[in-house]
């Protein structure tokens, strides 16, 4: 039995029903039971899933991995063994797959139970270069399969001659993987309405998923309406803002009014406007405070003064400049080279 969170005509998460179809064991009640047991000693939460248009459950929270800040092994094998998280984010860009697979092999957390998302980056766009990517990152991770592989940006390298050629192929690349059962989901991120809708004119199967920013300050609510005509699950990234809306007094209070942090409020309001949160943190106890947001619900009150904080200004991923970045390895800002180029581009997501 899975739980899934079903996306209400309201603001609010509020339905919950069961799929007996679906064989994603990670959300059956009886092993989360199992887990408290063996590995806590507090209740920890359930993390509900959602559902993709495809019909694979998808949980609502998931672990951000990004290189940006580091890669804390200990961290991630404390989420997954301690407080449950099943949906691993990551990007080849990262670099930090093969390390994942560690620890998730440390966790004892089976393949099976775990919802694991990879990303394509845009160097190796084209047909041969994105199976090949694709395998590279299964590789890496210790699996044969993705649950999700999106492409990470729809920008060509400019080296690449015939941009939306190139985008046709790679495309089909995915679909093929789709079919070849290597990756149980396909979709794209970082995409605008115009970039969907090319896609649209030459896909087969259409994309799954399209994981954007979106945290209070950053709510694009004509673009989720679009992909919900589509069909398409939009999903979030940067649910905490990087951590520069914590400080937010709206926020504040409304944490103060529930008993909880800014951050969990940031991502209560994320999973109920029904878009899955990977939040990514360094510290044990924030991974066990940021999944604890089950046991609560805003108010239309709440809801309201989070709407008016959105502002364009605030995006922390700048999307410009990413051709300077195609040049830069994978992972560069594990070791904080990074801080070579932020003079340059602050806040670069990749
Ligand atoms: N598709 C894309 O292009 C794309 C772009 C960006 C990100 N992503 C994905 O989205 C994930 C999340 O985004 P992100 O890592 O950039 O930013 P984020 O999750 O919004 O914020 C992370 C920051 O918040 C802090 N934080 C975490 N939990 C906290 C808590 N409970 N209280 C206070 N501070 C807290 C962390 O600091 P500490 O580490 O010190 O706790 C860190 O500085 C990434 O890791 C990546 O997987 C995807």
């Amino acid at each position: 039995m899975v739980l899934s969170v079903l996306e209400s005509s309201s603001h609010h998460v509020d339905q919950v029903r069961t799929s007996a179809e679906d064989d994603f064991c990670a959300f059956r009640p009886e092993i989360q039971a199992e887990f408290v047991e063996n590995w806590t000693t507090d209740a920890v939460p359930i993390i509900p899933s959602t559902v993709l248009p495809n019909g694979i459950a998808m949980p609502m929270l998931g672990l951000g991995t990004t290189h940006s800040g580091g890669y804390y092994h200990e961290t991630v094998v404390y989420a997954l063994r301690n407080c449950h998280y099943r949906m691993i984010d990551t990007a080849k860009r990262y670099g930090v797959e093969k390390k994942l697979s560690l620890a998730i092999k440390e966790s004892g957390v089976p393949r099976t139970e775990l919802f694991l998302t990879s990303k394509l980056w845009p160097v190796d766009f084209g047909y041969e270069s994105t199976r090949e990517a694709c395998r590279g990152s299964c590789e890496r991770l210790g699996t044969d399969y993705l649950d999700l592989y999106v492409i990470h940006f729809p920008e060509i390298p400019r080296w690449f001659e015939q941009p939306r050629l190139i985008r046709e192929e790679t495309w089909r690349a995915l679909e093929r993987l789709y079919d070849d059962g290597v990756c149980r989901a396909i979709g794209v991120s970082n995409y605008n309405q115009r970039d969907l809708e090319e896609l649209l004119e030459f896909c087969s199967i259409k994309p799954h998923v399209n994981q954007c920013e979106f945290h209070p300050y950053i709510n694009p609510m004509q673009l989720r309406e679009f992909c919900k005509e589509e069909n398409i699950m939009f999903t979030g990234y940067c649910p905490l803002a990087k951590g520069k809306i914590l400080d937010e007094e709206v926020i504040k209070r409304v944490a103060m009014k529930h008993n909880k942090t800014a951050a969990q409020v940031c991502l209560r309001w994320s999973v109920e406007n029904g878009v899955p949160a990977i939040p990514k943190s360094r510290q044990s106890y924030r991974i066990r405070q940021n999944c604890d947001i089950f046991d609560f619900a805003l108010d239309e009150s709440d809801m309201e003064s989070l709407a008016n904080l959105h502002d364009p200004s605030r995006k922390c991923v700048k999307l410009e400049n990413l051709q300077e970045k195609y040049s830069l390895p994978d992972g560069y800002k594990l070791n904080g080279i990074s801080s070579i180029c932020d003079n340059s581009v602050v806040s670069f997501v990749s």
